[in-house]
């Protein structure tokens, strides 16, 4: 009988977002689909991704019936929303940098972005800046090797590996003289910890999974109840023979049942 909540990301960048959601609310069900077969996405063409995210949702669409999908992707978010809105009547609530909240807590007007390369160039995010950021410095920062390494090795790596390959970006950051960090990929929403440790306790470190979650759940309180067979959270895939990460192991640390394909 529960109203379903579709996450969608490049891999499982958007689960910390679904925990969020989850732990947030009660009564909904959820259904992940990583998009395994094409990971990762930021280093794609806007062409690319926007054709591999609208094929996908429509078979996420007609094999889960969401109610409601979180585009849990800054990199999916800023190419691709437009025209899945276009394409799908379904809401769909998309992750972007989150430049205002950064805004409103920076006391130097300087901000750091840590992006993948694709959203740190794409026009989408120099609309937010130009909007929200006018009077501030916003430096960007893209790594597309951490996006690799969260995906394939977070559950596994020591925390001295984390701390070497976030080293660079921590560097830049510290260098520009930035007073806060926006985890603009949902990826390295897992590498928080780690990150505020090493940038110290003058740079705060942000993103958006308050503010998406938020507006989530005001959609999905206006969806009228309906029924469904909403019962079990899953985990998907778009590919089965395609998969960076050990998503059987992960999916279960978030509660959720490996679904296989889509
Ligand atoms: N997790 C994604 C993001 O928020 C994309 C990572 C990738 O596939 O490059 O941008």
């Amino acid at each position: 009988m529960s109203k379903i909540v579709g996450f969608y990301d490049s891999g499982i960048g958007g689960l910390p977002y679904l925990a969020w959601l989850k732990e947030h609310s009660a009564g909904y069900s959820f259904r992940y689909l990583a998009e395994s077969r094409h990971f990762p996405f930021g280093t794609k063409t806007e062409p690319e991704i926007k054709a591999i995210v609208t094929e996908s949702i429509g078979r996420f669409i007609e094999s889960e019936h969401p109610d409601l999908i979180v585009i849990a992707c800054n990199t999916a978010s800023v190419t691709a929303l437009a025209a899945l809105r276009q394409s799908y009547s379904i809401p769909f609530v998309g992750v972007v940098p989150a430049i205002k909240p950064a805004v409103a807590i920076s006391r130097k007007k300087a901000i750091g972005l840590f992006a993948t390369n694709k959203t740190v160039s794409q026009i989408y995010t120099q609309n937010l800046i130009d909007t929200f950021a006018s009077g501030c410095r916003v430096c960007k920062f893209a790594m597309p090797e951490i996006v690799a390494f969260v995906e394939k090795n977070i559950f596994n790596a020591t925390q001295e590996e984390i701390i070497k390959i976030i080293s660079p970006a921590a560097e830049f950051f510290k260098k520009q003289d930035v007073d806060t960090v926006i985890l603009g990929c949902t990826h390295f929403v897992y590498l928080e910890d780690t990150f505020r440790k090493v940038l110290g306790s003058t740079i705060s470190v942000i993103d958006s999974r308050e503010g998406v979650g938020n507006r989530a759940l005001d959609l999905l309180e206006k969806i009228e109840d309906h029924d469904s067979d909403g019962h079990g959270d899953k985990f998907f895939v778009t590919s089965k023979e395609k998969m960076p990460g050990n998503y059987k192991g992960i999916s279960l640390r978030y509660g959720l049942s490996f679904g296989g394909e889509i």
